[in-house]
């Protein structure tokens, strides 16, 4: 979109050629990992006028997308279709068709394994399938949030295993520019670049998100700020993958730390009879030096949750402790125990053990007008719910079903939601402030509403019926 850098001298390479065919829209662009992620990416690219081939190992994606079926809520089939009919995306599990790319960029999982540490197979797999087919004059990215060090230190030794190299060097950026650079010969390049998506956020259009962009050696570093300038308003040139990594980091860990500050200043606040919601409200009227964060019933989504876990495992390479992250994950982690209990508490006011309630959740998407539910606080709440002998449904207009997950096993489904229904249940629990409920009529219609997001804020009748937690 924007105008990039030359990366011309005077004799051509093939970081020359390379970058040629992406100012040409001449390069072909390979996604690996069609999920929320790299979905998204490769229509962006395919609009953007790249023959774009996605390419993921789960078959049942691929058929869909072949078939112009979108399996994420925000992204329309017609959108899927157009990009097909006009021969800019094709779906793919086929591998070997890797090595017609001219970029690889790779968007696939990294969650933490059953010991909280990081668990990097998705990267090793994707950079074994990456580097049979490696030919010179590929550049390869990595948008998988990760620690810093992950694309030198895991995914170049395996691309390495090629015999192609891309040697690691410093250069400096001054005025968004490689500056400073140390001359290498690379036969490919490297890059990392993060995505920086807020999944269910309809005010910012993606292309306008800034994108951080760091190479292993300077030639990588442009030729990844020549590829994302095609895409993206505005490239943010850093001075390695290892600042970029690490940049990405920093964001996750903020909004990590932030939100574990104020739901602990919610427990207290609760204590206090102090409203922290009217609080924030008040506090946010200072022009400078004030971000509002919100409590809630825990953490969740794929990176929040995840992220800053990556980075303490890390620092221990360091003999260091992060401090703030084992708090906040600890503070965190415990607010769906704070629900329950709240829960018990309430019903307990009104007479009614939590063992004999039939309690409705209201959503469980980890946040508002999005289907995702992974990591959402509402699984691991329905879950003690469950084990505490209470009956539970749920009702989320974006999660038809609830099927089997890697840590819950709760296949329930939707719950119709009217009038009737509400009063059948001994409480309505709102877990996930989805803007499509009416908020008035749920107070109207229950005996009682527990409302963990403030959801109900601005709801002015039958106000003796909600407790906030
Ligand atoms: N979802 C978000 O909002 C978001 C935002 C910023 C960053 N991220 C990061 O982006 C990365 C991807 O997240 P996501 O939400 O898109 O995950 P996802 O689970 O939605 O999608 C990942 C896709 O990769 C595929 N896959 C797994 N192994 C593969 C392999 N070896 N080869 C090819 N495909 C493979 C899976 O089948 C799946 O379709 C993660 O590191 C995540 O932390 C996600």
């Amino acid at each position: 979109m924007s105008s990039t850098q030359s990366l011309y001298r005077n004799e051509e390479s093939s970081a020359d050629r390379l970058c040629e065919r992406i100012l040409n829209k001449q390069a072909k662009v390979g996604i690996i990992g069609l999920g929320y992620v790299g979905l998204p990416l490769a229509l962006a690219f395919a609009e953007n006028g790249f023959s774009t081939t996605g390419f993921d190992v789960d078959d049942a994606k691929v058929q869909s997308l072949q078939q112009g079926a979108s399996y994420i809520g925000h992204i329309p089939d017609a959108l899927i279709i157009k990009q097909i009919e006009q021969k800019r995306f094709q779906p793919t599990g086929y591998f070997a068709k890797l090595r017609e790319m001219d970029v690889v960029v790779v968007c696939v999982p990294t969650p933490l394994d059953a010991h909280r540490e990081p668990d990097l197979s998705f990267i090793r797999d994707t950079a074994e399938a990456i580097s049979v087919v490696l030919r010179p004059g590929q550049l390869v990215v990595l948008e998988s949030t990760t620690y810093p060090g992950t694309t030198e230190e895991v995914m170049l030794p395996i691309l390495e295993r090629s015999e192609l190299k891309c040697p690691p060097a410093a250069y400096s950026v001054i005025g968004n520019e490689v500056q400073n650079e140390s001359e290498v010969e690379s036969d490919f390049f490297l890059a990392f670049s993060p995505e920086r998506e807020d999944p269910g956020n309809k005010q910012t259009e993606r292309s306008m998100i800034p994108k951080v962009v760091g190479g292993v050696n300077g030639t990588s570093a442009r030729a990844a700020q020549a590829l994302y300038a095609q895409v993206f308003h505005v490239t943010v040139l850093v001075s390695g993958s290892r600042v970029a990594e690490m940049t990405k980091i920093l964001e996750n860990t903020y909004r990590c730390v932030n939100i574990a500050l104020v739901n602990e200043l919610k427990l207290l606040c609760m204590r206090a009879g102090i409203n922290l919601w009217e609080v924030i409200e008040a506090a946010k009227t200072k022009p400078f030096g004030f971000n509002a964060f919100y409590p809630g019933p825990g953490l969740g989504g794929h990176c929040i949750p995840v992220d800053p876990f990556y980075l303490s495992w890390k620092a221990k390479e360091f003999e260091f402790t992060t401090r703030f992250i084992e708090l906040a994950g600890e503070i965190n982690t415990a607010m769906p125990d704070h629900v329950v209990e709240g829960v018990a508490a309430a019903l307990d006011q009104r007479g009614k053990p939590l063992s004999r309630s039939r309690i409705l959740i209201l959503g469980v998407a980890y946040k508002r007008d999005v289907d995702d539910t992974r990591e959402s606080p509402a699984l691991r709440i329905i879950d003690i719910l469950q084990k505490r002998g209470a009956t539970v449904e749920y009702n989320d207009p974006y999660v038809p079903y609830l099927a089997k997950m890697r840590k819950y096993d709760l296949r329930l489904t939707s719950a119709p939601l009217g009038s009737d229904s509400l009063k059948q249940f001994d409480c309505v629990l709102i877990v996930t402030d989805h803007s499509s409920y009416d908020y008035s009529l749920i107070v109207k219609e229950s005996l009682l509403v527990i409302d963990t997001r403030n959801a109900t804020g601005k709801v002015r009748e039958g106000r003796d019926k909600i407790v906030h937690l």
